[in-house]
């Protein structure tokens, strides 16, 4: 018989963009053991970014392995992983074979912006046929984005899934062929993840979390279901699709790897996660992460509040099935930690990530320089795929240091940009924003947001709240711990750890004047590729 320990915990998958970890927490969110790692980036031409979908699948393996063999290591048995949870990159679009199980090309990860060819085209659809909003009536012209926006809270663009299936259909003849016989299986990460982790072809559960499914362009936000008039407007036939799930269910069982046999309750878009583990849960509530890009996300409650400013409306959390849905308005970043890591690894101004802290801080201010980091065109507030990065304001002063303040002040710009469209879609202004993610982990970093963006910046001590969220979502479907996700008063005692807070330093004209500088930078920026 073993002598290991035995308590209640509960693991957290959480598959990002760049690596992949898996965190075992307990009841209180202490981290009890923890495994990450990297994977491949391929970037095979200008703007494309993709994934090896099975690399994604083997790390995540990997990572559950290695964090049971380090739990088991401080002398638990893994048996006291209770349920676990995944949280994932969104957006990212994996299409596979329903026979094989196999993929049918890399998957395309959500910053890629080859689809802009396919945005146009639907655009023009959209301005000429229109969109079917009832029984043979359609919609054209700024009707018809309105219309698409109604029934999606998004917008065409190369960010979303659905584009990204129909360039894979349109461009690999395997792909077409598969969707033409029948054989296509699409799916965000969670789909992929979850389908593998159940059993793959054979016996695998093929399924997508409305959170995720709601970055698809195909979902209804209002029904939460698939919408017919998407299917037929992108040319999808519905069988590709997987069944839609909540946030919080047992969706299967893990039928590999140490943890065998263990639920899995909770699945959620990595933002969103992110937004339940800040414990965002109430509307008026909004946290930004900072890391491959940033994102802001701002509870609207059980209504979708629909943006006039450039934001899109998503899904929150789906407590359970059938339980009323959270929404959320939410400002997307392209670009923000893999700023630092161009600093790092093209532009060789730093050797580690963290380095970007001392250098900007030897500093005092960036000596006019503007950075705006659209390296693959410009989303929330801007939207523009065309959209150059733009270095401006260089002199022979500048150094490496006022370049590495400028893209920390790039962050602090978007976000404020962001934060000023949610308060006219809200009408709520913002007292304090809760903060995450890996560049969060800079004083500096967070000093400079709080002065460009004029609000208090709240960080908390313990800042995985992805996996974290991914975690209460699991927990909560078998009432671990007591936890209920529909009853915020259940996490009460949930990282309480306590947290720090950055307040705005600069004067309102300081502040004005960097503010304008940053908006004539973006312009300079805007439609610079055709
Ligand atoms: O929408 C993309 C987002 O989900 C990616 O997040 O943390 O992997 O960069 P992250």
């Amino acid at each position: 018989m073993s002598n290991l320990k035995q308590d209640q915990f509960v693991g957290s998958l959480d598959c990002g963009t760049t690596s992949v970890r898996f965190i075992i927490f307990d009841q209180y969110a202490n981290i009890v053991a923890q495994h990450q790692s990297e994977f491949p980036q391929y970037y095979p031409n200008p703007g494309w970014h993709e994934h090896d979908a099975k690399e994604i699948q083997q790390v995540s393996e990997e990572c559950i392995a290695e964090a049971c063999k380090n739990l088991e290591q401080q002398g638990w048995e893994k048996s006291s992983v209770k349920v676990i949870g995944i949280t994932n990159q969104r957006e990212t679009t994996v299409a596979w074979s329903r026979s094989t199980g196999k993929p049918l090309c890399n998957a395309i990860v959500w910053t890629d912006s080859r689809t802009k060819n396919t945005v146009a085209h639907f655009e023009h659809v959209l301005s000429t046929t229109g969109i079917e909003v009832e029984d043979g009536q359609f919609k054209k012209g700024a009707e018809g984005v309105e219309a698409l926006r109604d029934i999606t809270g998004l917008k065409l663009s190369t960010y979303f899934s659905g584009i990204k299936l129909r360039w894979m259909i349109d461009h690999h003849d395997n792909v077409r062929k598969a969707h033409e016989d029948d054989d296509l299986l699409f799916g965000t990460v969670e789909s992929w993840v979850v389908y593998n982790l159940t059993g793959g072809a054979k016996s695998g559960i093929h399924v997508s979390e409305v959170t995720n499914a709601s970055r698809t362009l195909l979902l209804n936000l209002t029904t939460l279901k698939w919408d017919e008039r998407l299917l037929k407007f992108f040319g999808f036939r519905p069988s590709i699709l997987p069944k839609l799930v909540s946030s919080s269910e047992v969706y299967g069982h893990l039928a590999v790897g140490p943890l065998e046999g263990t639920p899995i309750g909770g699945l959620v878009g990595d933002q969103q996660g992110a937004l339940v583990g800040n414990k965002c849960l109430r509307e008026g509530e909004a946290k930004c992460t900072y890391g491959t890009g940033a994102f802001l996300l701002f509870c609207t409650g059980k209504d979708i509040v629909k943006s006039g400013h450039g934001l899109l409306s998503t899904v929150a959390y789906q407590p359970g099935p059938g339980l009323p849905p959270v929404y959320a308005l939410e400002g997307s970043i392209g670009v923000a930690g893999s700023a630092i890591k161009w600093l790092r690894d093209s532009m060789g101004f730093i050797k580690t990530a963290s380095e970007i802290n001392t250098l900007a801080a030897s500093v005092p201010s960036t000596g006019g320089v503007y950075f705006v980091t659209a390296f693959s065109g410009l989303l929330a507030p801007y939207w523009d795929p065309g959209a150059a990065g733009l270095l401006i304001g260089l002199s022979s002063y500048t150094t490496p240091a006022h370049i590495a303040r400028a893209t920390m002040e790039a962050n602090a710009f978007q976000t404020r940009a962001i934060l000023e469209s949610m308060k006219l879609d809200s009408h709520t202004e913002l007292k304090h924003l809760k903060v995450d993610g890996g560049m969060t982990n800079g004083d500096v970093c967070m000093e400079i947001l709080a002065d460009i963006g004029g609000f208090d910046v709240v960080r908390p001590e313990m800042r995985e709240s992805t996996a974290l969220g991914s975690a209460l979502l699991a927990g909560s479907a078998i009432r671990l711990f007591g936890w209920d996700i529909s009853k915020p008063e259940t996490l009460a005692e949930v990282n309480t750890k306590g947290s720090r807070e950055f307040n705005p330093r600069l004067s309102e004209q300081e502040r004005k004047k960097s503010w304008t500088a940053w908006l004539r930078a973006v312009e300079r920026s805007k439609a610079w590729e055709e």
